[in-house]
């Protein structure tokens, strides 16, 4: 394994996890003595709407995966009277992307301090943290640090004097992809099945529970208390002019040290892969993606692309949620496209028949592509169904499906003719009982 470079190394930022590795971060006495907490003295002395234009000078885009100016999207917020909420989308479900729930474990006091930041400047007196159902050790975690905000008087009634009332409620989900759709997650918050609501009316003006509502990623959330401490223009002094900031990419796969990197945007493939250590010995990069797997496959041209929202968009992918999942020599990107879609067809809610059908009907096809029984016409009915898909299904899930498929094909065509032509051998039996899950 050979060190970083000097130009990798100075991309890192720690900004968000910069007390990662102090023990006991998650300690209420020991993040208010890592400065935790005083952003939001300084936030309760600022108007609320100096706030919002505080985000919106800093460029700050949501983390969730869209990329949307976080800044935009608090403004929407109507001054109406009615309740407003604030819900942080805790469900981090995309498959490659570890990042909030590493933020939550290590830190959650900087995600509570970002909400009562949110809620006061987008005047919400109710904030609801929805957290995937399987992270019960986050949960836990979480409901400790509320817990310990309330008895610390910076939960509650008139928070620290200031007139201010919060209440936070940390809700588990059941464990469904599809929930960390915005919509869907209202839904199912609410009680309901978790299925996507239809868009326009957005939840700035009709969320939850009818009401002015505003849904941010946790990492997005975390981000306000550093940036009220440092400000716009130190915020602006990492990134790039249209995506600006540090963000956490997450490295998985064929390298020696996967994990969290929190990078400057526009960081490189390259120099993720320099501070992951490289790739593992005996592999060699082929395909991975930029943000988890719905968004399209790039490969070994693609090192020196910045990956920041833009950049990576011009190049035909999306930034997503940084996932970057790192794949070789050794790895199959017909197989790899096979065990998505087995994903997106379980996960898929089953509202809307391209999605519902077609996913299921692109397992099948793989399947026979990869057990050597698939033919020439297969490739144009899985770009057929991807047709169908992008564009036409009622929420990104279906969008998102096609990526895997649609990249694999423009970029590893040949391995999908290898398997057709006979001159691979197949990688599945036709027969076997392993399609458990993708219905
Ligand atoms: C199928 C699907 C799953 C999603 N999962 C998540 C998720 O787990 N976490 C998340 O923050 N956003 C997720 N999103 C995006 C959310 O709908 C929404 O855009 C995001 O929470 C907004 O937060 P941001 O503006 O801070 O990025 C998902 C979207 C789709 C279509
Ligand atoms: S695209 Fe898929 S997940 Fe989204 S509403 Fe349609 S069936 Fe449900």
């Amino acid at each position: 394994m050979t060190a970083p470079s000097q130009r990798a190394l100075s991309r890192l930022t720690p900004v968000l996890t910069k007390r990662w590795l102090s023990p006991d971060a998650w300690r209420l006495d020991v993040y208010e003595r890592l400065d935790g907490y005083t952003a939001l003295r300084k936030a309760l002395a600022a108007h609320p709407d100096d706030l919002i234009q505080l985000v919106k000078d800093s460029g700050l885009r949501g983390r969730g995966g869209a990329g949307f100016p976080t800044g935009l999207k608090w403004s929407f917020i109507p001054q109406d009277g009615k309740p407003h909420y604030l819900v942080v989308n805790a469900d981090e479900g995309e498959p490659g992307t570890c990042k909030d729930l590493p933020l939550m474990m290590a830190d959650p006091h900087s995600l509570v301090e970002g909400i009562i930041i949110s809620a006061y400047a987008i005047r919400a007196n109710n904030a609801f943290i929805y957290i995937r159902g399987e992270a019960v050790h986050a949960a836990r975690r979480l409901r400790h640090a509320v817990n310990e905000a309330y008895a610390a008087g910076y939960l509650g009634k008139n928070i620290l004097g200031s007139g201010f009332d919060l209440d936070l409620v940390v809700h588990s989900g059941a464990g469904a992809y599809i929930c960390g759709e915005e919509t869907a997650l209202l839904d199912s918050l609410e009680g309901y099945r978790g299925q996507p609501r239809l868009k326009p009316p957005f939840p700035a003006t009709h969320g939850l529970y009818g009401g002015p509502t505003v849904v941010n990623n946790v990492e997005t959330i975390c981000s306000i208390p550093y940036l009220v401490l440092g400000g716009a223009e130190w915020w602006r002094s990492m990134g790039t002019e249209k995506s600006p900031g540090p963000k956490i990419y997450s490295i998985s796969g064929r390298v020696v040290n996967p994990g969290q990197y929190e990078c400057s945007l526009g960081t490189t493939l390259r120099d993720l892969l320099e501070l992951a250590g490289g790739m593992q010995p005996g592999h060699q990069l082929r395909f991975w993606t930029p943000g988890g797997s719905s968004t399209p496959l790039l490969t070994e041209e693609h090192l020196d692309l910045p990956l920041d929202f833009d950049s990576v968009a011009a190049a035909g992918s999306m930034l997503g949620t940084t996932a970057v999942q790192v794949f070789s020599d050794k790895d199959c990107p017909v197989y790899a496209a096979y065990r998505w879609i087995m994903f997106y067809a379980h996960e898929s809610c089953g509202k809307c028949t391209p999605c519902r059908e077609g996913n299921y009907w692109m397992v099948q096809v793989l399947r026979r592509i990869l057990s050597g029984k698939g033919s020439h016409a297969d490739l144009d009915l899985l770009l057929d169904a991807c047709d169908n898909l992008l564009g036409r299904s009622f929420c990104a899930l279906g969008d998102g499906a096609t990526s895997c498929v649609t990249s694999s094909i423009k970029y590893f065509k040949q391995d999908y003719l290898d398997y057709i032509e006979g001159r691979k051998a197949p990688l599945l039996s036709p027969n076997e009982a392993d399609l458990v899950g993708a219905h």
